[in-house]
Order: C-alpha cells, then sequence, then structure tokens
C-alpha cells in the first residue's frame, strides 16, 4: 500500500495523525532532551598565525578578527583559548620573505620562527594546551610548495627526508602533535619512525590525510605569505575535488602508517567524506573549517546576509558528520553559552 493511500485512510477512520514529529520539538527542554549531538569547547582547535618581531599583531586580510601575533604578544590569545577551555592550538607561521629559498631550508632552522613559538608557549603554560604544528614545506620556500620543486615537479621521498627532519625539530621544541599537511605519500610512517628513534614516542600524529586541492584556501596562503610566491597549483600532490572513495584509501593508509588521528580538509564542502570516513574507520578524525570558508561566513554576517548564530549551525555540521573535533578560525570568537 503507498503512503498516500496509508494516511488517507487514517484520516477517514480518524486516527491521523497518531505520529506528530513536531510534539519533541514543542518545548525548549524537549528539544535539549532528545538532542543527538552536543558541541562544547573540547571539540574546538584554535589556529594561531604568528610573525616576526615585537608587540605585533597585524589583522590578515579578508579575515576579520583573525591576526598574525609576534611571539611575545602571544599569550593574549592563548590565555583566551585557555579560559575557554580549548584543548590545543595550532600554530602557523609567517616567516620573512628573505629567509625564504627553494628548498624551504628555514624549516630546518631550530630556531626558527615557529621553534621559538613552541619553546615560548611551552615554557609558560607547560601541559596546559596542547599544541599543534604543521609539518610542510609551503611557509618557507620561495615557490609557495609544499615539497621540494625540480624540473616543474614535486619530488615526492626526496621532500619526506626534510619532513622527518622538519617533524624532530618542531618535537623537540616543544610540539605536541605534529601533523603533516604536505600530503607526500609514505609520510607520516618515515615521521612515527623518526619520533621514535628519537625518545619521542609520546608525540602525536595528525594526518592531513584527505586535504582537496581547494580554492578554500586562498586567505591562509596570504596570511603565511605563500599566496604570490606559488607558482602553478598543488594539483599533483592534493586530492581532486570529484572524487571520494580515493579519500577512504588515503585514510586506510595513514592509520597503517601509525597516524592517531586523521584530518579531512576543507571542511563544509567535504561533509559527505567526513561522514564515509566514520562509517569506515573508528579513529578520531579532525575537520578543517579552513580560511576561505571562515572569510565567506564572515562576509555574509557583516553584510547582514546571515545572523551570528550560523557560525554554530556550521559547527554542528561536521559534530553531525562525524567529526571529534574542528580547527576553526572562529573558535576564540563564538560564546557556546550564548549560541546554542
Ligand atoms: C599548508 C597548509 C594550507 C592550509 C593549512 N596548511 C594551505 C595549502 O595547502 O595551500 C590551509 C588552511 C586554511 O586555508 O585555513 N600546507
Amino acid at each position: 500500500m503507498s503512503h498516500h493511500i496509508y494516511y488517507l485512510r487514517m484520516i477517514i477512520t480518524g486516527k491521523y495523525p497518531n505520529l506528530r514529529m513536531r510534539r519533541s520539538r514543542m518545548h525548549d527542554w524537549s528539544r535539549r532532551l532528545v538532542q543527538e549531538n552536543n558541541l562544547s569547547y573540547n571539540d574546538l582547535i584554535l589556529p594561531i598565525f604568528i610573525t616576526e618581531g615585537k608587540n605585533k599583531k597585524i589583522p590578515i586580510k579578508n579575515m576579520p578578527g583573525v591576526y598574525r601575533y609576534s611571539i611575545n604578544n602571544l599569550s593574549s590569545i592563548i590565555d583566551k583559548a585557555l579560559k575557554k577551555k580549548i584543548p590545543m592550538v595550532a600554530l602557523f607561521p609567517q616567516i620573512n620573505n628573505k629567509l625564504k629559498d627553494q628548498f624551504g631550508s628555514e624549516a630546518l632552522n631550530e630556531n626558527n620562527l615557529v621553534c621559538k613559538a613552541l619553546r615560548y608557549i611551552k615554557k609558560k603554560y607547560k601541559n596546559k594546551i596542547g599544541i599543534m604544528c604543521d609539518v610542510a614545506l609551503d611557509p618557507y620556500t620561495s615557490h609557495g610548495h609544499d615539497g621540494l620543486f625540480k624540473n616543474k615537479k614535486i619530488l615526492n621521498d626526496e621532500t619526506n627526508e626534510i619532513l622527518i627532519k622538519q617533524a624532530l625539530i618542531q618535537a623537540k621544541a616543544g610540539c605536541d602533535v605534529i601533523a603533516p599537511s604536505d600530503m607526500m605519500d609514505g609520510r607520516v610512517l618515515k615521521i612515527r619512525k623518526e619520533l621514535d628513534k628519537n625518545n619521542l614516542n609520546d608525540v602525536q600524529i595528525i594526518s592531513y590525510a584527505v586535504k582537496y586541492a581547494s580554492s578554500f584556501y586562498g586567505p591562509f596562503r596570504d596570511a603565511v605569505g605563500s599566496k604570490s610566491a606559488l607558482k602553478g597549483n598543488k594539483k599533483t600532490y592534493q586530492m581532486n575535488f570529484k572524487n571520494s572513495d580515493e579519500a577512504l584509501r588515503e585514510i586506510s593508509l595513514d592509520i597503517k602508517e601509525g597516524a592517531d588521528m586523521v584530518m579531512v580538509k576543507p571542511g563544509m564542502p567535504y561533509l559527505d567524506i567526513i561522514r564515509n570516513v566514520k562509517n569506515n574507520f573508528k579513529i578520531p578524525i579532525i575537520a578543517y573549517q579552513v580560511s576561505g570558508e571562515y572569510s565567506s561566513i564572515k562576509n555574509a554576517i557583516k553584510n547582514k546576509i546571515i545572523d551570528e548564530n550560523s557560525i554554530i549551525e556550521t559547527l554542528y555540521s561536521f559534530k553531525r558528520a562525524g567529526a571529534s573535533s574542528i580547527v576553526t578560525y572562529f573558535a576564540d570568537q563564538i560564546d557556546l553559552n550564548l549560541f546554542n
């Protein structure tokens, strides 16, 4: 019997409607009672841009509310994160252009910006907040790519040899979570082995396992100064956004190689991927609501096209899809007690 006829018969027999979905939506207490997902500050990771110099807090183009901080100004933003009980921050350096070269040499300087920031934060905050750092060469290369660039190609294995050194240097400086975002093949295993060999077996790895070649990274690339430098695109190493099964192969490989958590990136255009990963693997998934998403939402709010509640709505979409936590530039700005 078709549904139409079934309901029609119920109306006729006076039984309709015996099921009213609106009943549980009628009162606030009742809506809370049947709520399936919860978002708390425990679910958020705050990205922080750092810059050279002293007493700096520099706005970032197209990212109102987000700044680059010099190391001596970092406590203003980290104190804010601590107060909200945000468990972890992610550091992204913008280094002086003069320090960039084709090999990304500055990435291997134990006294580079990110290492100095790591030592500063660890000394001041001990283990009260986790610190995550990207492993990739793009903030350090003159060509803006994540790996070594030779004869118009990004070299995989040669890049990995540098990445393992970069990971080791960052871990030694105090990084709690190493996050390779370079998309080279085989780097998670190599990094894990290198860390273990150096008695850094407690350092975790979040693999940017599924990272698409995306238009949504624009404001970030401006923020770390790699946008104008970038030659070509990243399609030979970041994933094709037309693919979804391939994401599962990437995840399974990185789990085998020793990743503790996996990342899916960007965020909102890839909720289907997060759900697919969640259904197929039992590993914490981190969603990254990237810079272009932040800028778009922020801009729409500024122009009164949508209201501020939209932010929380987007963050819940990640929770529904199956993410354990979310990297978001909104982390320090939102008040979860106000909007829920
Ligand atoms: C660098 C890196 C990028 C982002 C995080 N790490 C940019 C890129 O791959 O070009 C993007 C983050 C964002 O847009 O917020 N490997």
